[in-house]
């Protein structure tokens, strides 16, 4: 939603040929101005370079499914909050038919138009959660799955997290898991920079000499650390939920520095 917190942009994203997207701050709004970019890529219109998305679809999605179990349930609702139009989505989509699941697809109208038409999905296009109702018209039943990957960093500076989680909780059904996943983490961040692994990462990556600059006794404003993901923790429990923070596979491009959250609703 566009909000007076919304961060100036000198560049036109609709129509840019060159974004630097590893150094940009995505917001809901920017995001449907980069989906409408015709010199972009399918996984650059999500605000990732390339290199960050193209050939691990395969191994964000196996992670995916055995968080969720392996996706035991059939014939069910997986609801996916912000699933953009990138590489993952269509493996998304896939993964659907092959599970016999209905997906509830939620995004802006700018991403849903780009995602695959099929007799197993539906589109509810809008800022989560004031969507809510037309997701609840759209999955009466409820989800048995709800997937909200890469998103809690890239919606709005006035995102309340604790309205969003418990909207989350709503829309599952009883036994229905909601994993908000690839959630950037600045004190892991922190902890992976001050680490020898970490500096010879950095050092490899930026071809530098020179160690990242960590700043410990720092409020990272608008940011997700650890007391923030374990506010959201205790949020989820004291619904009712069991939640948990989970670590990434290392074969996932961020997993020095991102977090996933599962929730399971009783
Ligand atoms: C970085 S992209 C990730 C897309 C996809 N989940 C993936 O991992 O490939 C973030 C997506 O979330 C969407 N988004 C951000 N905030 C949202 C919100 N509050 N409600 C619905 N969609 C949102 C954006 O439009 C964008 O498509």
């Amino acid at each position: 939603m566009p909000t007076d917190k919304e961060p100036a942009c000198d560049l036109d994203l609709a129509t840019a040929e060159h974004i630097d997207m590893a150094s940009m701050e995505f917001t809901y709004e920017r995001l449907r101005q980069l989906a409408r970019n015709k010199n972009l890529s399918r996984d650059e219109k999500i605000g990732f370079p390339d290199s960050y998305r193209v050939g691990y679809t395969d191994a964000i999605l196996s992670d995916i499914v055995s968080k969720f179990n392996g996706m035991e349930r059939r014939n069910g609702t997986l609801v996916d909050i912000g699933c953009g139009c990138g590489s993952l989505v269509q493996g998304v989509v896939a993964l659907l038919h092959e599970c016999n699941l209905k997906g509830i697809m939620v995004d802006s109208e700018e991403m849903l138009a780009q995602v695959p038409d099929n007799e197993n999905i539906k589109k509810v296009a809008g800022f989560f959660p004031k969507n809510i109702d037309s997701i609840r018209q759209a999955a009466p039943e409820g989800a048995d799955y709800l997937l909200c990957y890469s998103v809690l960093h890239c919606s709005s500076p006035d995102l309340n997290l604790f309205s969003f989680i418990d909207n989350i909780i709503d829309v599952l059904k009883p036994g229905g898991l909601a994993l908000i996943g690839d959630i950037p983490n600045v004190s892991k961040r922190k902890r992976f920079f001050s680490s020898a692994e970490g500096i010879a990462f950095h050092k490899s990556f930026m071809k530098t000499d020179q160690a990242p600059a960590v700043e410990w006794l720092k409020v990272e404003h608008d940011k997700i650390d650890d007391a923030v993901l374990c506010g959201l923790v205790r949020r989820a429990q004291a619904a009712g939920c069991d939640a948990y923070i989970l670590p990434q596979p290392s074969t996932l491009p961020m997993a020095n520095r991102r977090d996933d959250l599962l929730i399971r609703k009783y």
